[in-house]
């Protein structure tokens, strides 16, 4: 029993974690013998080329995986207990019977590690766990800026506690669980952020079909710029619910036109055509201007990257703030970098990789 100082989510009192009840022991039966000591998983980050925002209304998007990824490390513990530790955002905590106990950071600590709470929660019930858990996350992702972080989170965390429990879940089955928990806490989310975290490489994603690997010859050259700005995926979302609650028919043409362009999109990158490519970005992130999506921020490193000869530029993500991403030829790469940072953002270079979730130890 270990007996660390931590403050209840109900109230700021110091309690002694050998005052808190347990996990229900009704899911012990799982034997110790297929625990592996520790498990170690990482998932990629992404950029949503063409599409987000239509794609939670029924319309294609198409997204790349990239090389920034979240690590997560598993261990069973001698208790019934679940640790998160992130050790980027800073934050640590215990859940226990669904409370939470903060130990590094505030009581809103809660929030960003409840994603992996209900992965951890899922993937004990599938695999009758008997011990607690400590989860350590460790990310070179950006938080909250349109990257998809926290999917990536979710996923590398169901896969290294399948690993560690030795389940034999399946890839559809780690996208299946990290969406859902996505689900609980970002709203209506499309599914796209934990598919591209699971799979990697490029994806044409649209909710009511298979998630399809698109096969693209072509280097798609890409220059992300941050704005520094955090903001939430599910906030913006319900926005644009709302905004189509509100004003349907002009709305549905807009989120109709959305998926036009990605159609258009995919065959420019069939085409290895990068210069439609660019000007269907531009045409996009109008669109999302016009659902309200965008902020000065962002428009102020699209302009900027688009003035110093981007081939397009757009946000990408949810919006709000976050990143956008500029296609460039190889001779403007540093010319947009420089103008990306002259107009307040943070440039780096990225590159998709092919690498979805994977087992590191
Ligand atoms: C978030 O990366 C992209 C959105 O389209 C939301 C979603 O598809 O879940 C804004």
């Amino acid at each position: 029993m270990h007996n660390e100082e931590f403050y209840s989510s109900s109230s700021d009192l110091i309690i002694r974690l050998a005052e808190v009840p347990l996990l229900n022991q009704e899911l012990d039966d799982h034997g110790d013998s297929s625990l592996k000591t520790h498990a170690k998983a990482s998932a990629p980050a992404k950029v949503i080329l063409l599409g987000e925002h239509f794609v939670v209304h029924g319309e294609p998007a198409i997204v790349l995986a990239i090389d920034r990824r979240a690590v997560v490390t598993a261990k069973a513990r001698s208790d019934s207990k679940i640790f998160i530790d992130s050790e980027d955002l800073g934050i640590s905590g215990f859940f226990i019977d669904d409370k939470f106990y903060h130990k590094k950071g505030s009581i809103k600590a809660k929030e960003k590690l409840e994603p992996i709470y209900v992965v951890a929660k899922e993937i004990i019930r599938k695999c009758r766990l008997k011990k607690g858990l400590d989860i350590k996350i460790k990310s070179s992702i950006p938080i909250a800026a349109g990257l998809g972080s926290s999917a990536a989170v979710s996923v590398a965390s169901a896969a290294a506690l399948c690993s560690l429990l030795g389940c034999d879940e399946t890839d559809d089955d780690i996208f299946q669980i990290a969406f859902n928990a996505e689900k609980l806490i970002h709203g209506t989310p499309s599914g796209i952020d934990p598919a591209i975290s699971t799979y990697g490489g490029i994806l044409w994603y649209r909710k009511s079909e298979p998630i399809k690997r698109l096969n693209i010859n072509v280097e798609i050259p890409l220059i992300i710029g941050n704005t520094g700005k955090q903001r939430s995926t599910g906030e913006l979302v319900a926005k644009v619910n709302n905004l189509r609650r509100r004003y349907a028919p002009i709305i549905d043409k807009v989120i109709n036109a959305g998926g036009e362009i990605v159609k258009r999109g995919l065959k420019a990158l069939k085409d290895g055509d990068l210069k439609t490519l660019g000007e269907l970005m531009n045409i996009n992130h109008e669109l999302l201007c016009a659902l309200g999506v965008s902020c000065e921020e962002l428009d102020n490193l699209v302009h900027a990257a688009r003035k110093a000869g981007a081939l397009g530029a757009k946000l990408t993500g949810a919006g709000g703030g976050g990143c956008m991403i500029a296609l460039v030829s190889p001779e403007k790469i540093k010319d947009v970098a420089d103008a990306i940072t002259d107009a307040g953002g943070e440039p780096f270079i990225t590159r998709k990789t092919d690498i979805g979730v994977i087992i590191e130890e």
